[in-house]
């Protein structure tokens, strides 16, 4: 170990992966850490971020753009060797051989590879509305009206139409049987409200959204998920499809702005405004801004027109649990619905939660 700080990123970066069920990742970076430090090709691709401070590192996700590029030649096909021996569905893992392909396609490849470094990771994580749900039916539930649902921060939006997927978590089943995405979490406690929701209208911005309609860009966004995990991309990959057919639409936009200018209380129904996965990446004049905004149209809901923030994000004091959590006006009752895997592979759900 160096206290190079890309070395102390890298090998960070394993360790999460590893954690949250990559195995693959997290061999294959420590092995890109040990590369890194003895002066090989992972020095060169890194050079853009050779004075870089762990914290800009971590800020700009270093760590995975590395890895990732790889992953995306290796998906795309054009060097086959690495194909070959990159993770596949039912065969055993072999990561010093992905590594040696992967270092051996860097001459070919040197150009695509930085290419995509130039870019922050953008994903898009569909089972976070295992977490989700519960509040959305606590909603519907609560006050008996059609919701009207709109994200902040959606990427490609794929948790757009998260109604229209099938929830199969423990005391937990809801959706249509037949939809092709089924979101299949560990469930821990009782089941929320149960029952039916209609959703009348939605929406969903991001600052860079993800245009699924363009192949180059559907490619990057599944090259950013970690490539053991097959049912996380077969779980994308139908979602794409999904959202797709139902016509998903993501505004090019500031969630500030968009927020003030487009969320607002109406008459009849429920507006829910949701994010996951997204307030970290706000500085923080933006969080106060936004969350005066919120407040703002709280102020203005009603009985008959209620308003409700619901949000899945990290713990405070513990980034590795997600907290899904739930504000209702008129009121402001604020409540802690329950905690979560980061990719929504588990739910603890807490009830009534405390505030
Ligand atoms: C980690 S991704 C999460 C995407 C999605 N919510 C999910 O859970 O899969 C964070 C998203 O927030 C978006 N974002 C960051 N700052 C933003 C802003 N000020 N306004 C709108 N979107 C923003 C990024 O572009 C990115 O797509």
């Amino acid at each position: 170990m160096t206290d190079n700080p890309l070395s102390g990123a890298l090998r960070i970066q394993a360790g999460a992966c590893e954690n949250f069920g990559s195995p693959f990742y997290g061999a294959l970076l420590t092995l890109m850490a040990e590369d890194l430090d003895a002066g090989g090709p992972v020095k060169a691709l890194l050079a853009p971020w050779a004075d870089a401070t762990l914290r800009r590192l971590f800020d700009e996700a270093v760590a995975l753009r590395l890895p990732n590029a790889f992953n995306h030649l290796a998906q795309g096909g054009e060097d086959p060797a690495l194909s070959a021996v990159w993770p596949r569905e039912g065969v055993p893992l072999d990561v010093e051989a992905a590594w040696r392909a992967a270092k051996a396609a860097i001459p070919a490849h040197r150009a695509q590879l930085e290419a995509f470094m130039t870019h922050e990771p953008q994903t898009n994580e569909v089972r976070r509305t295992a977490g989700l749900l519960g509040g959305f039916l606590t909603v519907a539930t609560e006050t008996g009206l059609p919701l009207r649902s709109f994200e902040i921060g959606a990427s490609a939006g794929l948790n757009q139409f998260w109604d229209r997927f099938r929830y199969e978590m423990g005391p937990v089943a809801w959706g249509d049987p037949a939809s092709p995405v089924l979101i299949d979490a560990a469930w821990e406690g009782g089941p929320p409200p149960l029952g039916p929701v209609e959703v009348a209208e939605r929406g969903a911005c991001d600052r860079r959204p993800t245009d699924l309609n363009d192949p180059a860009q559907r490619r990057r966004l599944l090259a950013c998920i970690w490539p053991d995990m097959f049912d996380r991309l077969v779980r994308s990959r139908r979602a794409i499809d999904l959202v797709l057919d139902a016509g998903v639409q993501v505004d090019a936009a500031d969630a500030l702005a968009w927020t003030t200018a487009g969320v607002a209380p109406k008459p009849g129904f429920a507006t829910v405004l949701y994010h996951s996965v997204f307030w970290q990446y706000l500085p923080a004049k933006t969080q106060a801004g936004l969350a005066a905004a919120i407040e703002d149209i709280g102020a203005r809901a009603t009985a008959e027109g209620p308003f409700a923030w619901l949000s899945f994000e990290p713990a405070p004091d513990n980034m590795a649990v997600m907290e899904v959590r739930l504000t209702q006006w008129p009121g402001g009752a604020a409540r802690t619905l329950a905690e979560a895997h980061p990719h929504g592979a588990w739910i603890r759900w807490l009830g009534e939660g405390a505030a």
